[in-house]
């Protein structure tokens, strides 16, 4: 590979408005995700806020997450709300029957999810019960939650102690129907949608956006077959009451989440990649139904998912369901996405990543009174300028490392018939906001840095910024013996800038360039 690569920007070229919701989160009772990992209990010896861990907190403040959805994934079509509200003695205790038969105590229920994301500053997404409870959970749900008004709903929740409603804007209605969620056709799911729907109100203050359960991967026949249906066959719901449609996609491995080659590290940074294509692909498909994009496209979950041994615990040792190291690889999967979601700043409106604490990609890993940041953290926080700003056409005209073909195992899992997965050397995004231009690029390679040639077209800039995550090792992870492994550098200014900047990119790394941009 020739060691300068070449990225184009192009300011006059604007995609759309960087939706802060792509940098959204997910927290399922799956695992350690919420018991230890975000809920410990007003008796807890740790150091807490009303049963919130304190370290949780303090570490996820600073990335302001702007949405956070709850309680699954899987577990959401199996959930009963009302086993989660009032006296925590006096809730049930039940089976979460999707996630190894683990006792679930319900001590953290609404108002305990709706404590944590009012403490983060998130605005809440709750995935409402499709699979497994009637039209009327879901229509009580919203009730207790949004009415203002004296009905014994709100009385219940004020007596809960909730003066005020929560005011929750983002209800999904189901998750994964086509699987954990009911197995349904897209047909049977539209007809659920449309019903559960019907009974999805908007109190006085509180306008509802219903997310409908969109995709795995590259099933472009459920959004088509969802939307034809919605559009051609319904007499009175029809498209206008789909406010968003959320589609899900994993980027797996074969291997362990630590021990991987060079040739399978690029094999799932293309994986990861690969996202590019299924965002697109299903907003085509709704662009023949919806050509105004009124409905909004969502992923509402995505990440690296590494395999798991006997009994659902990681090859690491890890205990929880789904508890897996997170390494520089995920770390550039993460950014890779973040950066994919940019450059389709024009057609995403929400995305998150699975999951927030111990599950699957997560930003923390906990255990008893650690908290430790894994470099998918550093990279939410590396990315945030991002946010609101106006992306801009930004050109590769890096190699492409080729990795050609898709494992079977890929190909299986992903329910995809991409059979080829190719990488540029240098992937990258740009937005502008108040009048500084930010950059981020992903070096792909694993062992050759790249010095790179940044053309700026019909602009330049100056007070250059340069912060970068990577590190001497592309398996390296923190862990909570050393937490601080893989982190930030501190910002590197450089006096550099104009229409043509040459930028180090070390191998395996990610970089943010931040300056003033010039007319
Ligand atoms: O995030 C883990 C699981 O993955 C979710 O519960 C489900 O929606 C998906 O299959």
């Amino acid at each position: 590979m020739e060691t300068v690569q070449r990225v184009v920007l192009l300011p006059e070229e604007p995609i759309g408005q960087v939706s802060p919701y792509i940098h959204g989160q997910f927290s399922e009772h799956l695992g350690d995700c919420i018991y230890p990992g975000t809920f410990v209990g007003t008796e807890s010896p740790l150091p807490h806020t009303r049963g919130i861990r304190q370290d949780v907190l303090e570490a996820l403040r600073p990335l302001e997450i702007p949405v956070l959805r709850w309680p699954g994934g899987c577990f959401a079509d199996n959930y009963h709300w009302r086993d989660g509200i009032g006296p925590r003695e006096q809730r049930p205790t039940r089976v979460n029957t999707y996630w190894g038969m683990a006792e679930e105590s319900n001590a953290f229920g609404t108002h305990e999810f709706l404590d944590f994301s009012r403490q983060l500053g998130a605005e809440p997404y709750f995935a409402g019960n499709v699979g497994s409870a009637a039209p009327s959970e879901l229509r009580d749900w919203v009730e207790y939650c949004n009415f203002a008004g004296n009905s014994a709903l709100a009385a219940e929740r004020r007596s809960n102690g909730a003066a005020e409603p929560f005011k929750v804007q983002f209800w999904g209605i189901g998750n994964e129907n086509w699987s954990c969620g009911g197995n349904m056709s897209p047909e049977e799911y539209a007809a659920a949608f449309a019903r559960y729907r019907t009974y999805v109100f908007n109190y006085p203050g509180s306008e509802v956006q219903a997310i409908a359960c969109g995709p795995n991967s590259r099933d472009f026949a459920w959004t088509r077959r969802f939307f034809d249906t919605m559009k051609n066959h319904h007499t009175s719901c029809r498209l206008k009451q789909v406010q968003g449609f959320a589609a899900h996609y994993y980027c797996g491995t074969t291997g362990s989440s630590t021990e991987y080659t060079d040739s399978q590290w690029l094999e799932l940074l293309a994986r990861g990649y690969a996202i590019d294509g299924i965002v697109s692909g299903h907003r085509s498909i709704m662009d023949e139904f919806d050509p105004n994009r009124r409905v909004k496209l969502i992923v509402d979950e995505w990440g690296t998912w590494h395999p798991s041994g006997p009994g659902g615990t990681s090859l690491e040792g890890f205990h929880g369901i789904y508890m897996q190291q997170n390494t520089l690889r995920d770390a550039c999967v993460a950014a890779l996405t973040l950066d994919v979601f940019n450059n389709h700043a024009d057609i995403l409106y929400m995305a998150n990543i699975a999951q927030l604490i111990n599950v699957l990609q997560s930003l923390l890993l906990v255990e008893d009174d650690k908290c430790i940041k894994t470099p998918t953290y550093h990279v939410f926080d590396l990315y945030k300028p991002h946010r609101h700003g106006q992306a801009i056409r930004l050109i590769s005209q890096a190699e492409t490392i080729s990795h050609g073909e898709a494992s079977e195992e890929h190909c299986r899992s992903c329910y995809t018939d991409q059979r080829t997965l190719d990488l540029q050397a240098v992937h990258g995004s740009a937005t502008i906001k108040d009048g500084v231009l930010c950059m981020t690029v992903v070096n792909t390679h694993p062992t050759q840095p790249v010095e790179l040639d940044v053309e700026l077209r019909q602009a330049n800039w100056s007070e250059l910024e340069i912060v970068t995550l990577t590190a001497d090792d592309i398996h390296a992870c923190n862990t909570f013996a050393e937490p601080e492994r893989v982190q930030l550098s501190a910002p590197r200014r450089s006096s550099d800038g104009g229409k043509h900047t040459r930028i180090q990119l070390p191998a395996a790394s990610i970089i943010r360039v931040m300056g003033t941009l010039h007319a």
